[in-house]
């Protein structure tokens, strides 16, 4: 099986090397948890180190704004975008109805997610990508009036994902403390893998976690391991490693 690297440290042997190509994986976990910086990192580290240009399609944040965080790891995103290897889609604005002024976005007449499919299938090609980041599904919610109809726009979308051969992370939030893996119920069974972010609380630097729920063909670790964001991103460790603390 092919595996995609995420390039995140302490990750991908966690996995047998990397996600299997061209499945859709899950990132679940509270807010503040390091969802978006994952989905980022694989982006990232696709674009620069395994030369496989990728897709963040944000539904959340407001691209400038990502683009400025994202510059305290040391990250040029912009510099990416100039040269082709990273395309964002701006789909931030759709839920307040105003036009976006990015280049590529879906917002001037409200979310639409045919459109949203169509421009994703339309800047992938653009770029010969390889990666997909969603970010976040739970956003989807504010388009739809109902719980069925988040749940059948989350279905469209990852038949369209299984099409694309795309490697793709799609990120939910979950209240903290809950016992759900999604924020829909239905995110995680058609998710190939499912990835639990946790923060547990104040203090150390052990206070994130990271665990994988499910991987779909392939055996991967089933511990809870301690995550940590640092000045260059997440690591992930191992559970008895000492890190610095
Ligand atoms: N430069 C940094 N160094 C260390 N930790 C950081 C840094 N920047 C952000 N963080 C931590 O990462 C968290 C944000 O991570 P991220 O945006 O990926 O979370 P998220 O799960 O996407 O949250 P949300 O649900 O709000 O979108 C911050 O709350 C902070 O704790
Ligand atoms: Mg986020």
């Amino acid at each position: 099986m092919e595996r995609v690297p995420t390039g995140i440290s302490g990750f991908d042997e966690l996995i047998g090397g990397g996600f299997p190509r061209g499945r859709s994986m899950l990132i679940s976990g509270g807010t503040g948890t390091g969802k978006t910086i994952f989905c980022i990192q694989f982006l990232l580290n696709g674009a620069t180190q395994y030369n496989e240009p990728g897709v963040y399609v944000t539904l959340d944040e407001r691209p400038g704004l990502i683009r400025e965080d994202m510059l305290q790891f040391g990250w040029d995103l912009r510099k990416l975008e100039d040269e082709g290897k990273l395309i964002i889609v701006d789909a931030s604005m759709a839920k307040i109805g105003i036009p976006s002024s990015e280049e590529y976005s879906i917002s001037s007449s409200g979310f639409d997610l045919d459109k949203l499919i169509v421009e994703i299938m339309r800047v992938s090609k653009e770029i010969g990508a390889r990666r997909l980041a969603i970010d976040s599904l739970a956003a989807m919610g504010l388009h739809f009036s109902d719980q069925t109809s988040v749940r059948k726009a989350i279905l469209k979308l990852n038949f369209m994902m299984m099409r694309t051969n795309l490697t793709t992370l799609a990120t939910s939030e979950i209240p903290e403390g809950s016992n759900l893996f999604s924020k829909y119920g239905v995110e995680e069974f058609v998710a190939d893998g499912v990835i639990m972010l946790h923060y547990l609380g104040i203090g150390t630097q052990s206070n994130r976690t990271l665990h994988i729920r499910k991987m779909r063909g392939t055996p991967h670790s089933e511990d809870i391991h301690p995550l940590e964001i640092t000045k260059k991103g997440i690591k992930v460790h191992k559970v008895d490693e000492a890190y610095g603390i």
